[in-house]
């Protein structure tokens, strides 16, 4: 698969099959969100793996999403560091562009991967849930395992839609 490919078949994954994760695979997938660019490259994400169903309980309380929580293999919750914060839009975009690295990567890898948000309603919880530093501002929790097979369509505005200035060549 070439890249476009890759981004264009990348599907939130909701469902997962049960069969483990290895630690190699995760490592690739937090591999993947480090090397995202960052403004001043100050690299503000944390990472925080979680594995265990009595940790992964915690968390669902904390979301309306608890199904997606308690059926995946594997949580990656990723934090801003407010310590290395210079511009608070930039640096949760560079989260944005990690996390998006580490989607494709999962899916690159025949993972499975969906962006949980709707948990920072209760970021305070999962901070707490986890012991992380309290500097630590929860972004998202990735969920990652393997992907029960489904026919998972994406849908997309056209670009017409989208590109409100096309200047042509001169
Ligand atoms: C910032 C953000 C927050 C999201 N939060 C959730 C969420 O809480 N629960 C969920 O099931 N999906 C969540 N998603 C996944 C989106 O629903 C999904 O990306 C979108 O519907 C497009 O589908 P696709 O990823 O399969 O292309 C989130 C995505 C982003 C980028």
């Amino acid at each position: 698969m070439n890249l476009l490919e890759l981004i264009q078949t990348r599907r939130s994954v909701r469902k997962y099959t049960g069969e483990p994760v290895t630690d190699m695979d995760i490592d690739t997938i937090l591999e993947a969100g480090r090397w995202a660019p960052s403004g001043l490259n100050n690299q503000p994400w944390r990472f925080a793996v979680i594995r265990s169903k009595e940790t992964k309980k915690r968390l669902a309380v904390a979301t309306k999403y608890s199904t997606i929580i308690l059926g995946s293999d594997t949580l990656i919750a990723v934090f801003l560091d407010r310590l290395v914060i210079y511009d608070k839009t930039k640096d949760a975009q560079a989260v944005g562009a990690c996390i998006q690295n580490m989607l494709l990567q999962a899916h690159g890898m025949g993972l499975g991967a969906c962006w949980l948000g709707q948990i920072l309603a209760k970021a305070e919880m999962v901070r707490q849930a986890i012991d992380a530093p309290e500097n630590y501002e929860l972004m998202a929790v990735v969920a990652v395992g393997h992907p029960e097979p489904a026919k998972l369509i994406g849908k997309r505005e056209e670009l017409d839609k989208l590109v409100f200035l096309r200047e042509k060549i001169q």
